[in-house]
Parts: structure tokens; C-alpha cells; sequence
């Protein structure tokens, strides 16, 4: 088995071939200038067994493009399995036609990653499994946390709280608060499908004196973070901590947050970004040993 780090995930590519013990395959790439990608596998790979590791942000329409190139040079330059590992799966909030006439847009991206070769697909903490189901191929969704709450167990939390910040991401927060033997709970968002404002509610969660840690699959705008953090600060909470497993903190992110009052602000190295602390580089090669 040879592991394949897209131009997208060098480290974490890296990572889990160390982890397996598996030969590391380069892949030069560059831009054209009229913008088009160029792709090429810097050794033969005809024979082998490939876990391709290639996320999808920054530029996620480009690095969804050279997924597809990626997939598809290996395939048919012989290799006879192409495991592909998307640490952060873009577009998959787009899976279901919320306004008539939307692309349901994961949907789309998942069948071309089929059409071009892919034999299995992972990912981490996709928005919703159920987005799995377009393909035909084995698909597995990996849960960050694991790694995330091994994390947090090193914090020395007071009195934690381990909060969704909407009823989408109860199950992280559930599965957190488990490994941590501590509450956990969610609040309410709502979101503006046309103009994309949020209003978040949380009357039902008492954070008086306590390290609340807001938990998601991702961070935007920031938004949806700082309205809880909000929210929790002026009920008295201690600290508080977010923490995602895709942190694509897009332009103005940290700051929004941290004028909310957040204390600290943690992600996975699924993409990569200041705060990408916590790897999840041994949850993915666990899948190959
Ligand atoms: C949405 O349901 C997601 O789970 C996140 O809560 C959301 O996408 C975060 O976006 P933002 O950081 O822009 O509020």
C-alpha cells in the first residue's frame, strides 16, 4: 500500500503514512496561467493499492477539481485501488434542495468522485451521514471526537459543559460529553435561508461558573459560534471554548468570535489553520493497518 498526500493535505498525508509505515508518492502541481490545474504522480504507482489523502479548502472548487484529476491519473496509471480520503468534505452542507431549483451540490460531487475511480471514499465529520448514501462505493464518515475529547481531557476543564450551538451538531457535543463523563446539551439556531443571518436561543442551559465548550462540525464566518458565546457569557459561564473539527475560519472568523468573549478557540488539522491543534491523522490510518 503507498499513501498519496493531495497538494491540499501534505502534513496529514505525511502523518498517516509515518502511522502505516506506508511509502509516501508525490504529486507535483501547479496553475496554468489561465487558472487551470495541472496534476502529475512523481512515481509509478501501477500495481499498488493508493490511499489517496486530499482535502477540499482552501479554494474548495479547485480542490474538489484536483480530486477528481487525482483520482483518475491513478486510476489509470494502473493503480489497482484508489482509497480516497477527504479530511474535510466540501459543499456538504449543500445536501438537500432547500429553496426550489438549488443543485443539491454534494450529491453532484459525490458521483463524479465515483465516476472517476475512487474504490472507497472517508471523510471526517461530514455535515450529515445520510449524504453518504449517493454512493455505491463503501463510504465511512470517521468521528473526530475521539481525538477532540482526548484533547480536552488535557484541559483541565472546571465543571464542563459540552454545548451545541443548534440540534444539527447534538450528536458531537453527545459524543464528546460521553468520552468526558460530563452534561451536554444544545441550543437553538435558526437561519435565514436567503440572507444567511442567525439567531441563536439558549434559554435552557444553566453555564453559571462553568467551562462551557461549544462544539460543531465547522467554523465559517464565525457567526454561529459568537451569538453562543454571547448567549453563554452573559449567563455567567467562566470560560468558553470552541471547538470544531474543520476550522475554515474564512476572513474575520477569530475576530467575531473573540469580541463575543470566547476564550479559546481549538479545530483538527483536517484543514489547516492556526488553531488546528488537534490531528486526525491516527483516526485515518487507523482505517489502513
Ligand atoms: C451549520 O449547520 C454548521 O454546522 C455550522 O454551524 C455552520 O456552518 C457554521 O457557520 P458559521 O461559522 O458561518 O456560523
Amino acid at each position: 500500500m503507498i499513501v498519496v498526500p493531495g497538494p491540499s493535505s501534505p502534513k496529514v498525508g505525511e502523518r498517516v503514512a509515518q502511522i502505516i509505515g506506508a511509502k509516501k508518492v508525490g504529486v507535483d502541481y501547479k496553475n496554468f496561467p489561465d487558472g487551470e490545474s495541472y496534476i502529475r504522480l512523481t512515481e509509478v504507482v501501477k500495481g499498488e493499492e493508493v490511499v489517496l489523502v486530499h482535502t477540499t479548502y482552501p479554494q474548495p472548487d479547485k480542490r474538489v477539481l484536483e480530486l477528481l484529476l487525482l483520482i483518475n491519473a491513478l486510476k489509470d496509471l494502473g493503480a489497482t485501488k484508489v482509497k480516497v480520503v477527504v479530511p474535510y468534505m466540501a459543499y456538504s452542507r449543500q445536501d438537500t434542495r432547500f429553496r426550489d431549483g438549488e443543485a443539491v451540490s454534494i450529491n453532484t460531487i459525490f458521483r463524479l468522485i465515483e465516476a472517476a475511480g475512487a474504490d472507497e471514499f472517508y471523510t471526517v465529520d461530514i455535515h450529515k451521514e445520510f449524504s453518504l448514501g449517493e454512493f455505491k462505493i463503501k463510504a465511512k464518515n470517521l468521528y473526530a471526537t475521539e481525538v477532540i475529547a482526548e484533547y480536552l481531557k488535557g484541559m483541565g476543564l472546571h465543571e464542563p459543559y459540552i454545548l451545541s450551538p443548534d440540534k444539527g451538531a447534538l450528536d458531537i457535543a453527545r459524543r464528546i460529553g460521553k468520552r468526558l463523563g460530563t452534561e451536554y446539551g444544545n441550543f437553538e439556531k435558526a437561519r435565514d435561508r436567503t440572507t444567511g443571518a442567525i439567531t441563536v436561543k439558549g434559554d435552557r442551559v444553566d453555564a453559571r461558573e462553568r467551562d462551557v465548550v461549544i462544539t460543531d462540525d465547522l467554523i465559517s464566518t464565525g457567526g454561529t459560534i459568537a451569538n453562543a458565546c454571547r448567549i453563554l457569557k452573559e449567563g455567567g459561564a467562566r470560560r468558553v471554548i470552541a471547538v470544531c473539527s474543520h476550522p475554515l475560519l474564512v476572513a474575520g472568523a477569530y475576530e467575531r468570535m473573540k469580541g463575543a468573549g470566547l476564550d479559546e478557540v481549538l479545530g483538527t488539522d483536517t484543514v489547516d489553520s492556526e488553531v488546528s491543534k488537534i490531528s486526525v491523522a491516527p483516526l485515518i490510518a487507523k482505517e489502513f493497518v
